[in-house]
């Protein structure tokens, strides 16, 4: 038998355990090339947030009563594929099902010899991916330059901001506990964080910790955040749109101040950003992103929760901040 998590419920707000339903099905049998997979490691996403709506988007929205699907890394248990042998780990973008068999389009050979298995869903996967290149085709960081994270202890700040530190800038971090500020100082060398929680303005607090302003924002969270560091950015910064989860749960999408004026005061670029583009430099990104890891220039942490059952409250923990580095759940 093998267990299957169903989206049953379309959110208003935050996601709930009720909007999903775990079933129990027949273990499926692989056809003439086919392969079974057993997952090991499955990755939980804020983008997830944004297919549960029911709109038009650069990735098709979730059905209801159909399987949720996230990057998971998983065994090859058969094969009737000869392109894969029994006992091979591969990653791909795959159902959250225990068993599932595939044809092997869009599978990813994982080299356990490299980095352990959930790497390749964190800093060897999507995540490093996202931090690498987000900074390579928009952030263009230069030695010297303050650069500004937040989601900082996340998954891709933690790595955005190591990068920034990599390539010679002053790098401040915002996160939401004083645990994580201390943390990304410590292990990840940020010169400074702010817990945005306890900060009652923002833009102050930067306005003295970026003694020389902003000239690179590393975007994860948008909304009030992004308001106030655009208030301290220097001419020609660069804001890079990689997420905006403090929005993902909003039912009427909030007014802010308007940016225009400061973005063509400061001659800024302010552009939105998505891994999926850039498959092409996928390779180059890894290359890098491996041998920083290897000269332990790179630090990552991930957050491991047990038990495949745990997958929605593991997906909702991130609304709530509960992960620092990458939320994965073992199977
Ligand atoms: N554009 C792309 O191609 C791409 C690819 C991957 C990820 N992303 C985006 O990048 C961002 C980070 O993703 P990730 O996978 O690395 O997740 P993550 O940062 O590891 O996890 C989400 C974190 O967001 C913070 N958070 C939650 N609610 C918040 C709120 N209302 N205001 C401010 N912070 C909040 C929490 O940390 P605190 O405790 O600090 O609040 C939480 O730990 C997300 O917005 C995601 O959608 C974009």
């Amino acid at each position: 038998m093998s267990k299957t998590i169903l989206f049953k419920n379309r959110p208003a707000g935050k996601p709930v355990t009720s909007d999903f339903e775990i079933v129990t099905e027949e273990a499926p049998d692989p056809k003439e090339g086919e392969v079974l997979l057993k997952a090991q490691y499955i990755s939980v996403d804020p983008y997830l947030r944004g297919r549960m709506r029911d709109e038009e988007s650069y990735i098709p929205p979730f059905k209801i009563n159909e399987p949720m699907e996230s990057m998971v890394v998983a065994e090859v248990i058969d094969s009737r594929n000869s392109n894969f042998e029994k006992g091979e780990l591969v990653s791909g973008m795959l159902k959250w099902k225990e068993l599932q068999t595939s044809v092997g389009t869009g599978l990813n050979r994982v080299d356990p010899d490299l980095a352990p298995p959930s790497a390749f869903l964190g800093i060897l996967g999507l995540t490093g991916l996202t931090a690498f290149l987000a900074l390579d085709k928009i952030g263009n960081l230069r030695a010297g330059d303050t650069l500004v994270v937040s989601g900082a202890a996340g998954a891709v700040g933690s790595v955005a901001g190591q990068i920034g530190k990599i390539k010679g800038c002053m790098v401040v971090g915002i996160a939401g506990s004083d645990g994580k500020v201390s943390h990304i100082e410590d292990k990840f060398g940020f010169d400074k964080g702010i817990n945005y929680n306890t900060t009652e303005d923002m833009a102050e607090a930067l306005r003295k910790v970026c003694t020389d302003g902003v000239d690179v924002y590393f975007d994860n969270v948008g909304g009030e955040i992004l308001d106030a560091v655009l208030q301290n950015i220097n001419k020609d910064a660069r804001i890079i749109n990689c997420g905006a989860i403090s929005l993902y749960n909003e039912t009427k999408m909030p007014t802010g101040p308007r940016p225009e004026g400061i973005l063509i005061k400061k001659t800024a670029l302010m552009q939105g950003f998505l891994v999926r583009d850039h498959v092409k430099d996928f390779g180059r990104a890894l290359r890098q992103l491996s041998n920083w890891l290897e000269e332990g220039k790179l630090e990552y942490d991930e957050t491991i929760v047990e038990g495949f059952d745990k997958l929605p409250e593991a997906f909702i923990g991130l609304f709530e901040g509960r992960n620092v580095g990458k939320m994965i759940v073992k199977v």
